[in-house]
């Protein structure tokens, strides 16, 4: 059966994708992860909701040779989704040369096997990082990219550009960048969801654990910006809508309705939601008040980012049907599911 291999299978967007591309059922699923930030018991979760065990090889994607054992085994690879990087804004300021190795090796290394192996359709990561601090919004894909503020930033600004190189080198692959707003939520199942191995940084998983006193407080990361509230506007997108359109761009390059060989494509909802307005739509779905601060800016953050996503919507048919309380609603699910599950487990 026509297989697709996805880096990262275990992560947070990579388990949500194996699930919906196996509820699709046209492509068998594989995955290369190493659990660097990622739980083997990802694997179970995605079989308890999809039904079917998704083979995951616990090797680096950095690792040529183990790589392309994996090429090997599976000839039926007819496209590689590549999810696994480092991603903690702070903590690649602190550590850039291993961001840098990581994220740099491992797609150059996917790029290399597809090409060695055949395989010619390819799906990477990217991020509305590359944008940086804009004024003019919402940004489309011809917003220009910016330098990046964070060596985290810059793997997928090079990354993109990595790409967008071997591609006019080569005519064996077809590649499509996709570029994620602010991926959050769980399966609406509340069977998976993000469980970062690391502390959290992202406001999500910081509201639910903190919701659940795991975490003591929210720290709103200042409350003096220029917008209606003072806090930042992100443009948050349901994880299942991520997922889905990863599938839509994978058949788009099967089906050969590409217009070039190197696509880049927002991926977000269109909608800004300011932090205060996250935290609300949180209180409003679980009933719980969240116990929260407004502290200092940190370091970074742009004031306010959303997409403007209506070329995914004309390339891929793809919209974020989702909206913010469902995001809330499922998060909060899979964290009760969670703390539920870690209880039985210490009792
Ligand atoms: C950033 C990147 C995103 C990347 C992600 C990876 C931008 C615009 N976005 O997301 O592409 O995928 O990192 O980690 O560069 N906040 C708080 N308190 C907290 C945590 C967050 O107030 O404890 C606020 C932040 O200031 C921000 C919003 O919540 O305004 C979202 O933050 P976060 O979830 O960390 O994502 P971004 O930094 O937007």
């Amino acid at each position: 059966m026509p297989t697709v291999l996805i880096t990262g299978g275990c992560g947070y967007i990579g388990s949500h994708t194996a699930i919906e591309l196996m509820k699709v059922g046209k492509l068998d699923v594989i995955s290369i992860d190493n659990h660097h930030n990622s739980s083997p018991e990802a694997i179970d979760r995605i079989e308890a909701i999809a039904g079917k065990r998704m083979k995951n090889y616990a090797i680096d994607a950095c690792d040529r040779a183990a790589v392309q054992e994996v090429f090997e085994a599976h000839p039926d690879i007819v496209g590689v989704i590549h999810f696994a990087a480092y991603k903690a804004v702070g903590e690649s300021v602190e550590k850039p040369l291993e961001y840098y190795h990581n994220n740099f090796e491992s797609l150059v290394n996917m790029l290399a096997a597809c090409e060695a192996n055949g395989v010619e359709n390819f799906i990477f990561s990217s991020s509305c990082t590359v944008y940086g601090d804009i004024d003019k919004l919402p940004v489309t894909e011809e917003t220009p990219t910016t330098e990046a503020a964070s060596p985290y930033g810059n793997t997928k600004l090079v990354g993109e550009r990595i790409i967008q190189d071997f591609i006019k080198s080569t005519d064996k692959v077809k590649a499509i960048a996709l570029r994620y707003f602010n991926p959050v939520g769980a399966d609406e199942s509340g069977l998976n969801g993000e469980d970062p191995i690391n502390a959290p940084n992202n406001l999500v998983p910081f509201i639910t654990r903190v919701a659940s006193g795991l975490l003591p407080q929210l720290t709103v990361f200042g409350g003096d910006y220029p917008t209606r509230d003072g806090t930042c506007i992100r443009d948050y997108i349901h994880v299942t809508d991520i997922s889905i359109a990863h599938i839509n761009a994978l058949d788009y390059l099967l089906d050969g309705k590409n217009s070039s060989n190197y696509e880049r494509l927002n991926l977000g909802s269109g909608n800004g939601v300011s932090v205060l307005e996250a935290i609300n739509a949180f209180e409003e779905v679980s009933g719980v008040k969240l116990n929260y601060v407004i502290g200092d800016r940190r370091p970074g953050d742009v004031t306010q980012i959303y997409s403007d996503s209506s070329l995914a919507k004309e390339k891929l048919g793809w919209v974020a049907g989702r909206g913010i309380s469902e995001m809330m609603a499922s998060a909060w699910k899979w964290q009760l599911n969670l703390n539920e599950s870690r209880a039985a487990q210490e009792a």
